[in-house]
């Protein structure tokens, strides 16, 4: 991705009932939240009136495209 689109990404609404934007989720995907469902106990992701038919495919290409970039498993490991 881009530089710009980025930036860009950074600054648009993602979750719009919740008003939380691209970069808030970059930024809890930077500290460990690698899935959709960790997304939504740190930030609140999905949480919204329409829990998370409108978001929930953006946020998850999102967490695909980080771990593209990161080169990570796609899959959250299991924690025993
Ligand atoms: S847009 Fe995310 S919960 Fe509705």
């Amino acid at each position: 991705m881009t530089s710009e689109k980025k930036i860009i990404n950074n600054f648009k609404k993602v979750c719009i009932c919740r008003s939380i934007k691209g970069g808030t989720i970059l930024k809890a995907m930077e500290d460990g939240s690698l899935s959709f469902e960790a997304l939504r106990r740190t930030i609140r992701v999905g949480t919204g009136n329409c829990k998370a038919k409108r978001c929930r495919a953006n946020i998850e290409k999102m967490i695909s495209e980080f771990k593209d970039d990161q080169d990570l498993p796609l899959k959250p490991q299991t924690v025993i």
